[in-house]
């Protein structure tokens, strides 16, 4: 059978809503009605459940979808370790190594022979998938799209992907994700996908997998029912499908190289049919996006300014209430009015790790430019390792003129930020060949001494 084309504006569709209860079918009448599992499904579909918490998980909690495709995903021979790891290039690159150090990192290279797949490199991480505890932190770089009859899916957690430059048109089980920078997308344990690269154009990014638990967004207690990310702004795939089978699921016309991340290991199996063949589903365990510019922030309006989590967009529960195995926190463009404030961050060190990176213009507590904090780049402070605005920036905001003022126009960091102590691996710190060995210096050397010994001057409200 032909691989079906795609009309443009159907391909991009998409519905809108967070967790809720979806439902979507390419071809009139695929979706069964009021029957999950019929003896026979419709249009000769074969029934498929996705399940992405146990079966027993709270209601509020429990994620499922119901897949109606051509072919079931277990018809594929065995899997066998892959020669390539989508991690590193050794075992011993992604070792973790646990130091105090603030580190920061120049832009990551662009790759031109990789794809989305190939091009990703772990930085740091903590925890283990097999135990469904931690994350890992992520850098991509493709040059290249995935291979014609390729998908990947990873059984270690779920991806958030935020692009820093160059566009991802992503296919997926469920159908498709056109994810631009400024905009995210989260891909669910379990799901297939392929990541082409639009007009072949190159793209680097970040992403953060996700070992246990799944991203909610953020309570937002006294601020109201609205606010921050708002639900209706997130948008999942309607179903989208290819018709690539032979006459048994062993006996195809071609063949589709499927790739999995098991454990932060790579295997692969070559299978008949194209693992695109979802007719129609239904559901709340999907992938979606969410465009950042979207994100409603939230400030002071009279003096000092709220903690960074007032800029979670999506928050990934430990098992303690309130604290995050991972935040996505970020830092758009905003208005600042406090009085008599300080108004970039603080100086702190936290109970949390910090891995922040830039997708796009400056930071307010950074300077760029070359040996700066700069798009495409990184920083990673970790549990209790001090850190706050460089020295020019500090005193610059000190001498500053208190007014409203717009601050980050046209930029946007982010923070993967997690309750974990996290490790560095060897291509963070040695392959990559990126990270700033004079940040401490360049940063917090000059830091000047204020200190007014014996005037007895206190600040209003003392
Ligand atoms: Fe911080």
């Amino acid at each position: 059978m032909p691989v079906t084309k795609f009309d443009v504006e159907e391909k991009y569709s998409y519905q809108n809503g967070f967790d809720s209860y979806m439902e979507s079918e390419a071809v009139q009448g695929a979706l069964p009605i009021g029957h999950n599992s019929p003896q026979k499904p419709p249009l000769g579909l074969y029934a498929e459940k996705l399940s992405g918490t146990a079966f027993t998980a709270p209601r509020h909690e429990n994620k499922q979808t119901w897949l109606y495709r051509i072919l079931p995903s277990c018809a594929h021979p065995p899997f066998v370790a892959s020669a390539s790891s989508p991690i590193s290039s050794s075992d011993s690159e992604s070792k973790l190594h646990y130091i105090p150090n603030q580190l920061r990192w120049d832009p990551f290279d662009h790759e031109s022979t990789t794809d989305f797949v190939s091009g990703l490199h772990l930085v740091a991480g903590a925890g283990d998938p097999t135990l469904k505890q931690g994350l890992g932190m992520y850098i991509y770089s493709a040059g290249q799209s995935m291979p014609e009859k390729t998908a990947y899916y990873s059984a270690d957690g779920d991806l958030l992907i935020v692009p820093q430059s160059g566009v991802l048109d992503i296919q997926t089980e469920f159908g498709f994700l056109l994810v631009r920078p400024m905009e995210i997308c989260i891909i669910p344990r379990g799901i297939k996908y392929r990541v082409v690269l639009p007009e072949g154009q190159e793209a680097r990014g970040y992403a953060l997998e996700l070992y246990q638990n799944h991203f909610i967004l953020p309570e937002l207690g006294p601020i109201g029912s609205n606010g921050l990310a708002n639900a209706r702004d997130f948008q999942t795939p309607v179903a989208a499908f290819e018709e690539d089978f032979g006459t048994t699921a062993f006996d195809g016309p071609s063949s589709w190289s499927i790739k999995v991340k098991f454990n932060n290991s790579l295997f692969e199996t070559t299978q008949k049919h194209s693992p695109f063949d979802v007719v129609a589903w239904h559901g709340n365990y999907y992938p979606y996006k969410y465009d950042l510019g979207r994100f409603n922030t939230i400030g002071s309006i009279s003096f000092d300014h709220p903690d960074p989590s007032i800029f979670t967009v999506l928050s990934a529960p430990s098992d303690k209430v309130g604290t995050a195995v991972a935040d996505f926190v970020i830092f758009p463009p905003r208005w600042l009015v406090g009085e008599d404030t300080f108004r970039p961050p603080w100086y702190h060190r936290n109970t949390m790790s910090e891995f922040m990176g830039l997708i796009q213009g400056g930071y307010d507590a950074k300077k760029g430019g070359k040996g700066g904090f700069v798009p495409g780049g990184a920083s990673l402070h970790n549990v209790m390792s001090g850190h706050g605005p460089d020295v020019d920036s500090y005193e610059g905001a000190r001498n500053a003129e208190l007014k409203p003022m717009k601050v980050g126009e046209g930029s946007c960091a982010f923070m993967f930020e997690s309750c974990l102590m996290v490790g560095v691996t060897d291509w963070g710190l040695k392959t990559c060949r990126k990270v700033q060995a004079e940040y401490n210096e360049h940063s917090w050397g000059g830091v000047k001494v204020h200190w007014e010994r014996g005037t007895g001057k206190k600040t209003e409200g003392q």
